[in-house]
């Protein structure tokens, strides 16, 4: 099958990055947040961004705008009803995302494709509700969307081949290289960085160096573009500290269980850049 029209639910950072790629690779997407005031932040950052694309002479002014065309914004759910595809880039609660996989199934025709981009949740999980569960699969995309080349294709257990393959030839049209995972926290990526910015976390709780150093250490010592401190003030401390809770929850592993550092900082909000203050200050 070939994807014509694609809808992204959640206009976050994640979502508006994806909506991002789907229009400038020419695919006519639907958007929707839960108001209208969400729905013009995440339309203005989708905006933003490609006029810093215009700007760098990246993206030239007819381009943004016969992208921006491709758009349509909608608070209803019944506007999806012509997708192929959507991909859903809520919050990482199962009983919303089950309920909004209840009403895309409803509206949505036989052959759309119900992807999450969930980072940990259970992608099977979220296809019980359905009636399609060969065509629910997870596609996970990484920050910043439009600067990261890798999507992992998550597999459950009963996602079909034709829907693996559907969503490869999909996203190698966004110019995104494909890895395929399992349908387990962490997938591929989370499950190997997560424990890595843990560490990171823990060796400033025991002193070990600064954070400063241990950022250095890594960006020149291994040629990271950010060391583990700053990655995880980019990432969230909040979605970290979900991540690990959720991988622990499963493997009962104490390589993710999260440092009491993680969770105290959390706490008081302080969740890296998005809250202007995480292991370093942004209100400068
Ligand atoms: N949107 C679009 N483009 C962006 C961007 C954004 N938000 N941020 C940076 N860019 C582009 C810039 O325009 C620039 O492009 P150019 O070289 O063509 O001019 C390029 O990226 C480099 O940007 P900068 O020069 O401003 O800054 P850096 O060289 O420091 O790069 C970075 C910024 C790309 C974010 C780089 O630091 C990086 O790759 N960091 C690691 C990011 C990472 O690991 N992401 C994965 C997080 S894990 C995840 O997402 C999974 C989830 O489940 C937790």
């Amino acid at each position: 099958m070939e994807i014509k029209k694609v809808g992204v639910v959640g206009l976050g950072i994640m979502g508006s990055g994806i909506v991002e790629v789907c229009i400038r690779s020419g695919y006519p997407t639907v958007i929707s947040e839960i108001n209208q005031g969400l729905l013009d932040k995440g339309m203005n950052a989708i905006k933003s961004s490609m006029e810093r694309a215009v700007k760098k002479g990246k993206l030239s002014e007819q381009d943004q705008n016969a992208a921006l065309g491709r758009l349509t914004a909608t608070l209803k759910t019944e506007d999806f009803s012509g997708c192929d595809l959507v991909i859903e880039v809520i919050i990482e609660n199962m009983e919303i995302k089950k309920k909004l996989f209840t009403d895309m199934d409803k509206i949505c025709p036989p052959h759309t494709i119900l992807a999450s981009n969930t980072s940990c949740l259970s992608v099977l999980e979220m296809a019980s509700v359905t009636k399609r569960v060969p065509q629910v699969v997870g596609l996970h995309f990484f920050n910043p969307v439009p600067v990261m080349r890798l999507i992992e294709i998550v597999r459950t257990i009963a996602t079909s081949e034709e829907t693996i393959e559907t969503v490869k030839s999909f996203g190698q049209s966004l110019d995104k290289t494909l890895v395929i995972a399992q349908d387990a926290p962490g997938f591929i990526v989370n499950r190997l960085l997560i424990p890595y910015l843990l560490d990171a976390i823990h060796m400033i709780e025991i002193g070990a160096a600064t954070k400063e150093d241990i950022d250095r250490g890594m960006e020149l010592g291994c040629n990271h573009p950010m060391g583990p401190l700053t990655l995880a003030d980019f990432i969230g401390l909040d979605t970290i500290y979900f991540i690990a809770n959720a991988m622990y929850e499963e493997f009962k592993d104490p390589k993710y269980a999260s440092p009491v550092l993680l969770k105290k900082m959390v706490t008081i909000g302080n969740l890296g850049r998005k809250s202007g203050k995480g292991f370093y200050d942004y209100k400068k």
